[in-house]
């Protein structure tokens, strides 16, 4: 367990909430080192034994390592003090260096999980900049971990094109199966079957994925040219992958631009 204070700036939101709950599940933390906030200083987490603050600077001072889990829009309106501290940022489309000038961080970490935290799934590409303990480095490894699998990466720019990829979360999965489903339904087949059949491709097949190499799956069933062999010539023959080149470079100019505002 470790004894840093970890506070979360927008503690009881979608992704602040499940890091929350899942470092005191996995007792990376004791309740008594957790400090979460955000505007009513009200929420059920509080009744786990965390400190549930609405001052930010108060969190601040409370915590060695400070995540900021608010979102892009309202983070020039925050006002802290981190000096000597290291700050872990999850916005999007924020650099390490405007998020440094801010809050005067010793360190500044970019992190990008995705939804599947509130499953323990989400895969976390991190960077860091500026000065940080081994011991730090530990920790935020530890802490990704809490939600799912986490690595660390050389540059910065790895995190603004992983924002549009891996923290996108099932975004990209929903967008086929919808396709999968209306187009199904397009071609006769009733819509509650469609929808089954679609989701149980993306959902439940996909599971093999974690077990299997994706490439050898496609080559094979190319391989033994039947009728997914024939599907999926139509999906390449129609760039397919240079479409999701161009989703991802699209994504990834929104984040690199900035969605501070
Ligand atoms: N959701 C995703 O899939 C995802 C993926 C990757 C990255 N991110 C990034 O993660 C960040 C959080 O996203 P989210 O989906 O978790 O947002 P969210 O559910 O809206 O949570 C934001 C939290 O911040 C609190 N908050 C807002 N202003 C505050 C302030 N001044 N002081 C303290 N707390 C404040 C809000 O609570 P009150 O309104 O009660 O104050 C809310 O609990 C965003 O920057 C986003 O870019 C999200």
């Amino acid at each position: 367990m470790s004894n840093e204070a970890l506070g979360i700036i927008g503690g009881t939101g979608r992704l602040g909430g499940a890091i929350a709950r899942a470092v005191l599940v996995k007792a990376l933390l004791s309740a008594g080192n957790l400090v979460i906030s955000n505007r009513s200083g009200r929420h059920p987490l509080a009744q786990q034994g965390a400190y549930l603050v609405a001052d930010n600077q108060d969190l601040v001072d409370r915590s060695d390592v400070v995540i900021l889990a608010i979102r892009p829009e309202h983070f020039a309106s925050l006002n802290i003090d981190a000096t000597g501290k290291t700050v872990i940022s999850l916005m999007a489309g924020i650099s390490a260096k405007t998020t440094m000038v801010q809050t005067s961080a010793l360190a500044v970490v970019r992190a990008m999980p995705n939804a599947a935290v509130e499953i323990e799934q989400s895969f976390t590409p991190w960077h860091c900049s500026g000065e940080i303990e081994t011991t730090t480095r530990s920790l935020v490894q530890r802490l990704f971990e809490c939600v799912g699998t986490a690595v660390e990466v050389q540059e910065e720019d790895f995190i603004d094109y992983l924002s549009a990829l891996s923290g996108t979360g099932p975004a990209f999965p929903a967008l086929l199966m919808t396709a999968l489903a209306n187009q199904a339904m397009a071609a006769g087949i009733p819509s509650d079957i469609a929808q089954l059949a679609a989701k149980s491709v993306v959902v439940n097949s996909s599971q093999l994925l974690a077990r299997q190499d994706a490439q050898q799956i496609i080559d094979t069933l190319v391989a033994y040219r039947g009728v997914t062999a024939a599907a999926l010539q139509a999906m390449t023959h129609s760039h397919f992958e240079e479409q999701i080149g161009r989703a991802l470079y699209e994504g990834a100019a929104v984040a690199r631009k900035g969605l501070q505002t």
